[in-house]
This record gives C-alpha cells, structure tokens and sequence, in this order.
C-alpha cells in the first residue's frame, strides 16, 4: 500500500458517533488561541474569556499553604467543616433561600460546579430544556450525558430572559407526555449579565410547578451582582423542584481552584444521593487542601464582604462604560446587573456587514480581530440553533485587577466610581471598547 493510502488509525473508530463533532469548550479554545496569538507578539484585547481579574483574597490564599499539607481522601460530599461554613456563608448574605434548603446535609461539595450540573443530567432520566443564549457548556453537557434537549428561544426585546408564555408555547408544541424536565436556569445570566426581577422568578416558579420540573438553578455569579440590583434564588419560589449550584470560582476569583457546590432541597435527597454515588465513582471528592482554605474563608464574613463589595463595585463601573460606548454607535446591549458579560446584538449592522460578505456571527468575530486586535466570542455558539447570529458575548475583566482593587480600597466604601477611574484603572478595556466603537462606526462610512 502507498504510504500516501496508508489510514493512520488515531482510535475515531472506538469514539461514539454521537460525538463525532464534539469539540472542546469554545470559550476555552479560544482563551488558548488568543494567548497563542499573545505569545507570538501580537497586542490583542482578550475580551473572549470570563476569568476573574482580580487576585485571589488575601485570606484565601494564605489559609491554601496553610492547608497544603493535607492529602487525605476526604468526605464525598465535601468536609462537614465546609458544608455548615457554607450555610453560614448564605445566611450573612441573604438571598432568599428557605431555611429549610441551606443546611450542610443538603449540599454537595465538588471540584466546581460545572461537573455537579453534568452528574445531575447523568444520574437523572429527564429531557433537558435549554434556553438560547445561554453558556455553551450546557448544550455539550447535555449531548455527553446522551440526553433529549428542548430549546427555548429567548429574545433581545425580553432581555434574553426565559419567559413563562416562551417556555409554556414551545413546550405545547413538543411532545412531553410521561417524560421527566429537567431545566437549566442560570440567574444572574452568562452570556448577557441578566438578572430576573422577584416578580418573574415568582411566575417562572408557577410554571416549573405546574409542569413539574426539575431546576437546576446555575447561580455561580450571584455573588456578583452590582450595588444598584438585588438578588434573589429561584429556590425561594419553587423550593421543592430546585437544586442551586454555584461556588467559589467567580466572587472570589478562584475558578482554577475548582471548589463548587450544589444544594439540594429535601425533596429532593435521592437525586443529593445519587450524585454523590456518582462522585465517588468518578473523582472522589474536591481536592482537600481546597476544602479547608475555603472552609477558613467562608468563616470570616467581613473579609468576604469586603472584596465582595470592591469587586462588584469595579465590575459595575466597568460595564457601564461598555454599555454606554456601544450603544452611542448604534449597537443593541442590555445593562448589565451581574458578573463579567454584556450580549451586544450588531444586527443593526448587518446590510452593512453583508457589503463586506459578512453573514455569520463568526466571518464578525474574524474580521474584528483581524482589524480591530479585539477577542469576541461569537454569539452563535451560545445562540445553539442560530449560526448567523450577529450577537457575541464580550467579557470586560482584561483590566488590571490589582491595581483596581488597591484604589478602589483606598477611595473608600461611601463613593460611587466614575467615568475617570475606568479611564484610569480599567484602561485596556476602555481602549478595546473604543476600537470596537469605532469600527462599528467605520462600517456605516
Ligand atoms: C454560567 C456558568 N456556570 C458555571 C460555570 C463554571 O463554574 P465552576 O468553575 O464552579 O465549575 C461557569 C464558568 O465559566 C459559568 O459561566
């Protein structure tokens, strides 16, 4: 045989068909590609990943080395230590959770809470209801765990939230009869920093009810909403059917410490129990070191509440800026309420773009690279059934963390940030904002 015939075997023989196509992470792939491009020497605004920029709390880290010598297999469902400083955690900082949900033996510690949401479509026999946008991880979730998945479709003009009429009309039109739901709900929202007001999480609530549905509520940036929005869990209006996840990765900007955790009513304990089951037999249970550092950290409120407040404080600044930059160029954003994101909508651009033979989201994302040296995830991806999609999600956190935290320290707590500390303190994305304005600009001319 001719070496040019010869079929190199790389094992896509053994591979499941239904994942033939099953790439990595966008976001993560992305994060790669841009730093590669970094590293060849090329300026680029990294406005493609959603990584905390600011340092991990001074008390965090230092209860880490204390706690480095640790290396026992510990408790499958995270130390007792952990799970009661967890539910001391949630009672200082009330979210509306019933009393009867935040107590230690309903929670699940992991090692984040990416893979607690996985093991909770594992271990359950449900349909999954996903809704557009909405983070990429869910859908590949949902094909890995060999599940049935329904799309909601959620528009900008509800804010890209899930509605009870859009949930309630596209589940009349499939046929549900005798299948168990499981739902998706991520409050305050990746990719678009959403954040449901009290009275729609009450109706939300109604519906899961009335359909019976199983919620995961994906509440991983609760601790991130801004000083001008309150939170409040979907568990406080639906708490028999919801189970919270969330953790320390985004607030305390720890996401590659991996130390997560989901919360299960007690209704709902055998799904607790078979997750757990599942833990054991796959990664036994979070690191430990991870475990006691954050057991020591979640004890001492004050410290939490104070880079809490800073960094939310900073983050709200910052998306100001960006929402106001790009809508006075005639794109369509939301204000954001929570997190690292906004879900900008360049649709008003696409004759515009069409001259130019830009049709998708992605050809978008390309060109502004290209030309502008800004990062953008293409809103496609999140968009799940939509490829051409003029949405992306853009991250404003490639600002220097450190330094913005230190002054924001120093200012003080009764003072609101301005337009010149993001001027001064956040200026890389200020600049990669200004060059996504003016290319947006540019395309009218
Ligand atoms: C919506 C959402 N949920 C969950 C996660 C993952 O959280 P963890 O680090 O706890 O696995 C992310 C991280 O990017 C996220 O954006």
């Amino acid at each position: 045989m001719s070496e040019k015939n010869e079929k190199v075997d790389d094992g896509s023989h053994y591979r499941r068909k239904d994942l033939h196509k099953y790439g990595q992470a966008s976001n993560l792939k992305m994060n790669e590609h841009v730093k590669k491009l970094q590293s060849q020497g090329q300026q680029i605004h990294h406005l493609a990943f959603g990584q905390s920029p600011f340092p991990v709390p001074e008390k965090l880290c230092s209860a880490m080395q204390k706690h480095a010598f640790r290396n026992d297999y510990v408790s499958m469902s995270g130390i007792a230590d952990l799970r009661s400083a967890i539910c001391q955690h949630h009672n200082s900082f009330p979210t509306g959770y019933p009393e009867a949900l935040i107590q230690p033996e309903n929670i699940v510690v992991a090692d984040g809470s990416k893979i607690l949401i996985y093991l909770t479509m594992v271990v359950t026999d449900t349909v999954v209801i996903l809704k557009a946008p909405s983070w990429t991880t869910y859908q590949s979730q949902v094909t890995l765990a060999g599940r049935q998945q329904i799309i909601v479709n959620c528009p900008f003009e509800d804010e890209w939230k899930i509605t009870p009429q859009n949930l309630i009309q596209t589940l009349e039109g499939q046929e549900i009869q005798e299948k168990n739901l499981l739902l998706i709900f991520n409050n305050p929202g990746n990719p678009s920093g959403l954040l449901y007001t009290t009275e729609e999480l009450e109706a939300l609530g109604k519906v899961f009810r009335r359909y019976r549905i199983l919620v995961i509520s994906d509440e991983i940036y609760a601790n991130l909403t801004y000083p001008d929005s309150c939170y409040t869990s979907l568990a406080k209006f639906y708490p028999e059917g919801t189970v919270v996840t969330t953790g320390l990765s985004k607030w305390s900007s720890a996401g590659g410490w991996r130390v997560g955790y989901a919360i299960f009513p007690p209704q709902l304990s055998n799904i607790r129990e078979a997750v757990i089951s599942a833990a054991s037999h796959t990664y036994s249970c979070c690191a430990a070191p991870q475990q006691y550092a954050a057991t020591e950290f979640l004890r001492d409120i004050e410290s939490c509440k104070d880079f809490m407040y800073h960094t939310r404080r900073i983050l709200h600044a910052v998306s100001i800026m960006c929402v106001k930059k790009l809508r006075a160029v005639g794109v369509r954003v939301h204000k954001s309420h929570a997190g690292y994101y906004i879900h900008p909508d360049f649709s008003n651009f696409r004759e515009d773009l069409g001259r130019r033979s830009i049709f998708t989201g992605q050809q978008m994302c390309d060109a502004i690279l290209a030309e502008t040296k800004v990062a953008l995830l293409p809103g496609a991806i999140l968009h799940l059934e939509e490829p051409n999609s003029l949405t992306t999600r853009l991250c404003y956190v490639n600002f220097d963390g450190i330094k913005a935290l230190e002054v924001s320290r120093e200012i003080g707590l009764d003072q609101k940030l301005g337009e010149d500390f993001v001027d001064c303190y956040c200026q890389p994305t200020v600049e990669a904002i200004e060059s996504l304005a003016a290319w947006c600009t540019n395309l009218k001319n």
